[in-house]
Formats: C-alpha cells, structure tokens, sequence
C-alpha cells in the first residue's frame, strides 16, 4: 500500500485518479484550491512539503483557465497566465522532492 498525494483531486481526471487509487486500496490524500492548496503559490506549496514528507508518490492533475484565442487577438497578460499550471507543477516537483535529495 503506498501513501499518495493528488494535486486537483476532487474533481475530473484527478477525482478518477483518488477512486482509482482507493479502489487499489492505496492511502490517499486529495488537495486544491477548494481546500485551500493553490499550487500556483510557491510558499504555500513550500510550507505544505514542509509538513508533508511521507509521500510514496505525487500526482497532479490541477489546472489553471486557459485562454486560447488566435495569436492576434491574445491578450499578452492571459498568454503569460497560461503557463501558471506550469509554475504550479514545477513547485511542486521541487519542494515535494527537495527534502528527499541526497545531499552532495
Ligand atoms: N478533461 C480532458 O478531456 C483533458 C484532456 C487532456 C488533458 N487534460 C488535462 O488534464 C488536467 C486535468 O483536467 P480535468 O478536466 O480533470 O480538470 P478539472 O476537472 O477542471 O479539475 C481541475 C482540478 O484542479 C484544481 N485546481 C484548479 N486550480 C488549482 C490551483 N490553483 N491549485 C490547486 N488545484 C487547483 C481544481 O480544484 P478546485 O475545484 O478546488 O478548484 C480541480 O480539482 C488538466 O491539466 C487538463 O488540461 C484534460
């Protein structure tokens, strides 16, 4: 039985991903927005890998609204927030794995 985070859980692909993983009698955690985890703000995802280290396995299936229009009419400021679910991963990749690193 493994310990396993999902990012976005509590709805679409990661609410599958949760029953999936109980169906395998698997432990499992489910955090978003809802609950108070935007993985969009580094600190916050920080502080919760500061709390949370015992995970086997992290998935995340969150996103963020995604403007798609053509490229003349796309506003540059809604370009840049398309890749925020981006960042959002990358945080996570980073703080839930930093602690786990060897160090040199
Ligand atoms: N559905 C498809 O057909 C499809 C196809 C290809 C790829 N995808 C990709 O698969 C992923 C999941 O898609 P989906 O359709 O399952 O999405 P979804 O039903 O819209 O679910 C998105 C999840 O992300 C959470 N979330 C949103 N903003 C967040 C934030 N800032 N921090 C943490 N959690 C946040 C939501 O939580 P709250 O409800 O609490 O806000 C929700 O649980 C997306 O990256 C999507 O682009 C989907």
């Amino acid at each position: 039985m493994a310990k396993i985070l999902v990012i976005g859980g509590n709805s679409g692909i990661g609410l599958a991903t949760v029953e999936l993983f109980k169906e395998h009698q698997h432990e499992v955690q489910s955090v978003s927005r809802s609950n108070h985890f935007d993985f969009t703000k580094k600190e916050r995802v920080e502080e919760f890998f500061k709390q949370h280290t015992d995970f086997n396995q992290v998935v995340v299936t969150a996103t963020t609204p995604l403007v798609i229009g053509s490229f003349r009419e796309l506003d540059i400021a809604d370009a840049r927030n398309n890749f925020e679910k981006y960042w959002g991963m990358v945080h996570v990749v980073y703080y839930a794995s930093k602690p786990k690193l060897l160090p040199r």
